[in-house]
């Protein structure tokens, strides 16, 4: 297990100054580049998820690299996998939140029959940077009126302390 993280870890490429200057960039593909860093990275999602059996009803997962991962999650508990997307990107009835960024809003929504109340959820992303996106979903998700059991990521940005703002349990593979 150890050994895995380590791997994954030397695996994960960081881009100074992308997007814009200041950023390093830790970029969840390059991983999949590498044949036993991909391995070890199932193998810690396999552990994970399993070690929530029984606990969740539906996962839950953000555009676009939380999609990476919740479906896999999902099927290794047998329950049943759901997107959280962009605004207009989803059919049917759907919920919407629009929230406040430095500058300006963003617009996220789900399908209203995603998940029912009382049903305990998993939210799935590859990434905790300032914890907006994970709080966004945590909040939208409340007007299902399923219950965020737990946040998992694989990367966390621990500098920023998103973890504090998610009004959740907060699990990452990986901190940096
Ligand atoms: C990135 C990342 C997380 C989020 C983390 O996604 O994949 O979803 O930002 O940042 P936060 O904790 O400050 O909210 P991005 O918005 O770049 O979308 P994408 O995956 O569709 O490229
Ligand atoms: N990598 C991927 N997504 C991100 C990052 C990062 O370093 N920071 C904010 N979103």
């Amino acid at each position: 297990n150890s050994e895995e993280l380590k791997l994954l870890k030397d695996h994960i490429e960081s881009f100074p100054d992308f997007p814009s200057p200041g950023i390093l960039f830790r970029d969840i593909f390059s991983v999949f580049r590498n044949q036993s860093a991909s391995q070890a990275l199932h193998s810690l999602l396999k552990s994970y998820a399993l070690s929530l059996k029984g606990q969740i009803d539906v996962v839950f997962a953000i555009e676009s690299r939380g999609f990476l991962f919740g479906p896999y999650i999902g099927q290794v508990l047998g329950i049943p996998f759901v997107p959280i997307r962009k605004k207009g990107k989803l059919p049917g009835v759907v919920e919407r939140l629009e929230y406040g960024l430095e500058y300006g809003t963003d617009c996220i929504e789900v399908q209203e029959d995603g998940g029912k109340v009382g049903q305990k959820a998993l939210i799935v992303d590859d990434l905790i940077a300032t914890g907006g996106s994970l709080t966004a979903s945590c909040q939208l998700l409340k007007t299902l009126g399923v219950e965020v059991v737990e946040c998992f990521v694989i990367m966390e940005l621990a500098d920023l302390n998103g973890r504090q703002k998610v009004p959740s349990k907060v699990v990452s593979l990986l901190q940096f």
